[in-house]
């Protein structure tokens, strides 16, 4: 096997193919197709799958995504199945519409880390490029620093022309409000791979264009995470950090240990790879054989991370979850 034994995984669950907004990157013009209920995972069947990668793997993370997780009715109940079984960090990436309400609930359930998407502090421009309010996502991230949340990360998607002109304003706006904002280079999926080229900016430029408001020092990457980190600070002595996920401009791929389940039950080893190996029938009896079956398809998943491909191949974000 061409992979890289690595003993520990960090696996994204994607708990609904739902999403209220309509980024540009990432949903065609026309409403997506969804999934009928009955194709989506039950929590049950996605624990069946944790606990599997348990036996063999340490899962270091478990982290919540969609579509728009919060549109699934009881996300709070999946966060709760983790904690019993011991998962020690559970993270969740919402577009914040819907968190001021439910952040509490979910803090009680144990969730600590949260992503937020944000790629504009303009309410009109956020309008256009989400279909969304800019007030409720804000409302969201404030109720999360209420509710005690941490880390809180912001993730914001640099399109050069669109909002490349807010890279130092989100910066401010992370450091003004102790959050970590995550600079991300488009990727090429969905409606993206259409003008992924003229609209692309790559870390480096984002880079000097906060050195040139901020004094900027690097501070590495995590083992195993996906974003470079910088400690920040502004001429006031505030200090911060900030990411940059720099998929494009410098894979990560030697790193990766993701691991990636559909809410309609496929594994994906590799955005770029495939379009996942499907163990949805066989996590719905949790027994020793459907272990085994479930194991052969995470080495095959694992199996595809060996070097950087090009996104030809990858399913739209809506359905795999950022
Ligand atoms: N390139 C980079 N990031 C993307 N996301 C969605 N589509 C893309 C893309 N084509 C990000 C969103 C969100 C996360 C779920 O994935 O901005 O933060």
């Amino acid at each position: 096997m061409n992979q890289t034994v690595n003993s520990a995984v960090s696996l994204r669950l994607s708990v609904t193919d739902r999403c209220q907004l309509g980024c540009t990157y990432c949903v065609h013009g026309h409403e997506p197709e969804k999934l009928p209920q009955d194709r989506v995972l039950r929590f049950e069947q996605m624990m069946t799958l944790v606990r599997t990668l348990k036996e063999c793997f340490e899962v270091e993370k478990v982290h919540v995504t969609g579509g728009e997780p919060l549109l699934r009715r009881g996300t709070e109940n999946l966060i709760q199945m983790l904690r019993q079984e011991s998962i020690g960090d559970i993270a969740m990436t919402t577009n914040g519409q819907l968190l001021a309400p439910v952040v509490g609930r979910l803090r009680d359930s144990g969730l600590r880390r949260i992503n937020v998407s944000l790629d504009t502090l303009d309410g009109e421009k956020f309008a256009r490029l989400t279909g969304g309010r800019l007030d409720a996502t804000l409302d969201g991230i404030r109720s999360a620093i209420r509710a005690g949340m941490s880390p809180i990360k912001i993730n914001m998607v640099v399109l050069r022309g669109v909002n490349d002109g807010e890279i130092s304003p989100m910066a401010r706006f992370g450091l003004e409000n102790g959050l970590q904002v995550r600079f991300i280079e488009i990727m090429p999926i969905g409606p993206a791979a259409e003008w992924h080229r003229d609209l692309f900016m790559p870390s480096a430029e984002i880079r000097r264009e906060l050195a040139g408001h901020f004094t900027l020092t690097d501070a590495g990457r995590a083992g195993g995470e996906s974003a470079g980190v910088a400690d920040i600070r502004d001429a006031a002595g505030r200090s911060g950090q900030v990411g940059f996920i720099a998929s494009i401009s410098e894979p990560f791929c030697g790193q990766c240990r993701r691991l990636r389940l559909t809410c309609d039950g496929r594994l994906i080893g590799c955005l770029a790879c495939h379009d996942g190996i499907a163990i949805g029938e066989l996590l719905r009896k949790d027994t020793a054989e459907n272990r085994r079956f479930i194991m052969d398809a995470v080495r095959d998943a694992l199996g595809c991370k060996s070097a950087s491909r090009p996104f030809t191949q990858a399913r739209p974000m809506d359905k795999i979850g950022g």
